[in-house]
C-alpha cells in the first residue's frame, strides 16, 4: 500500500509522513509533499494549480508510487487569517480539496476540525450537526461535504487543538512553554473549552482506521475535555515553571477577527469502541516533555 501525506511540511502532516516512514519502512512507500516551505525528501505540490499535481503525478509513476491512500491535511489552518481572506480559504480549504479528490481515486483521508461545530454545548459526537461559525470552519465543513459528495471511500477525521512536537510549532501549547520559559506573563481565556490532541495520537488513530479499512465521519480528538487556561497552567506544572505568570481571562477581552466558538469538546465513544486510545492532556504533555528533552 502506498500513502500520500498532502501538506507534510505542516505540523500534523510532517509527525504523519514522520510516523508511517518509521514504521512501514519496508513494507509501504509513504510519500510527503511540501507547498511554500520545501522540506527535505518531500515533493512539491500546490493543491490549487493542475499542473503541479501532473507534474507530482508524474513523479510518483515513475517511483511505482501512485496512492491507495492520501491523507489530505494541507489546509489554511489560521482561523483569523481565513475570517480576514475568505476568498483564500475557499481556493485552498474548498476548491484544493475538490482537486486532491479530482486528481486521485482512492480513499481520501480529509483532516477536519472541531470548529466545524457552533459550541453551545459541547460534547459532540459524529451524529450532531454542524453549525460553524466563523469563515476558517464554514471553509472545513465545505471541504467535509465536497468529501461526502464526490469520494466513494473516504474518512472524515475531525480533530482539535493540535499540540505535539513537529514541523511549524507556531501552536498554542507550544507557544505557552517558550513565553513562560521566558519569564512572560500570559493571558488566557477560561472559556474556550476543547478537547486538546496530541499528533502522535492522531497518526497512530489513522493508521488503525486504515487497517481496518474504516469508512465515515470520526472525531480523533484527546480523551480529557480542558478549557485552554486549565491546559496553560498543567503546561506550567507539567514543565515546572511559574504558573503565576498565566492570568485567567474571558475571551470578550480580545479583539479577534473570527469569532471561537465557546465549547467544542469532542465525544471519542466510535474510535474508543474500535480500540483507539487517545490521551488524556495530562498524559500528552508528559509524552510532548519526553520528546522534547531528547530534542
Ligand atoms: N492546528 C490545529 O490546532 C488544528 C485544529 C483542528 C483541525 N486542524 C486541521 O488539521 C490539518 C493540519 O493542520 P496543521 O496545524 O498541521 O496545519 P499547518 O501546520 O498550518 O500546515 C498546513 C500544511 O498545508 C500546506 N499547504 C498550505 N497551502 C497549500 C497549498 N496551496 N497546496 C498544498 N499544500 C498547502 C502547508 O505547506 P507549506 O507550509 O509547505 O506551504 C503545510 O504543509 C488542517 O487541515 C487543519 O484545518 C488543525
Amino acid at each position: 500500500m502506498n500513502i500520500l501525506i498532502i501538506g507534510a511540511s505542516g505540523f500534523l502532516g510532517y509527525k504523519a509522513y514522520e510516523i508511517l516512514s518509521r514504521k512501514y519502512k519496508d513494507e509501504r512507500k509513504i510519500i510527503g509533499t511540501y507547498s511554500n516551505h520545501a522540506v527535505d525528501k518531500l515533493l512539491p505540490l500546490d493543491i490549487t494549480k493542475q499542473s503541479s499535481f501532473d507534474e507530482l503525478k508524474k513523479r510518483l509513476k515513475q517511483m511505482n508510487a501512485m496512492p491507495q491512500v492520501v491523507i489530505h491535511t494541507a489546509a489554511i489552518s489560521d482561523v483569523d487569517y481565513c475570517e480576514l481572506h475568505p476568498a483564500d480559504a475557499d481556493l485552498i480549504n474548498v476548491q484544493g480539496t475538490m482537486n486532491v479528490i479530482k486528481n486521485f481515486d482512492c480513499k481520501i483521508i480529509y483532516i477536519s476540525t472541531d470548529f466545524v461545530f457552533e459550541g453551545n454545548r459541547g460534547h459532540y459526537s459524529e451524529d450532531d450537526k454542524p453549525n460553524p461559525i466563523n469563515y476558517y470552519a464554514k471553509s472545513k465543513f465545505e471541504g467535509e461535504r465536497v468529501v461526502q459528495k464526490h469520494c466513494k471511500d473516504y474518512i472524515i477525521a475531525r480533530v482539535a487543538v493540535l499540540y505535539g512536537h513537529s514541523m511549524n510549532e507556531k501552536k498554542f501549547v507550544n507557544w505557552t512553554i517558550e513565553q513562560l520559559k521566558n519569564n512572560k506573563p500570559i493571558r488566557v481565556v477560561t472559556d474556550q473549552i476543547v478537547t486538546p490532541t496530541l499528533i502522535d495520537d492522531i497518526v497512530n488513530a489513522l493508521d488503525v482506521l486504515i487497517n481496518q479499512n474504516a469508512k465515515g465521519i470520526f472525531h480523533v480528538a484527546g480523551s480529557e475535555t480542558i478549557s485552554r487556561y486549565d491546559m496553560a497552567v498543567a503546561v506550567a506544572l507539567a514543565f515546572n515553571l511559574d504558573k503565576k505568570l498565566i492570568t485567567a481571562v474571558p475571551s470578550s477581552e480580545f479583539k479577534q477577527p473570527a469569532k471561537r466558538p465557546k465549547n467544542t469538546s469532542l465525544n471519542i465513544n466510535k474510535i474508543r469502541n474500535l480500540g483507539i486510545k487517545m490521551s488524556s492532556f495530562k498524559e500528552g504533555i508528559i509524552r510532548l516533555k519526553e520528546q522534547l528533552e531528547k530534542k
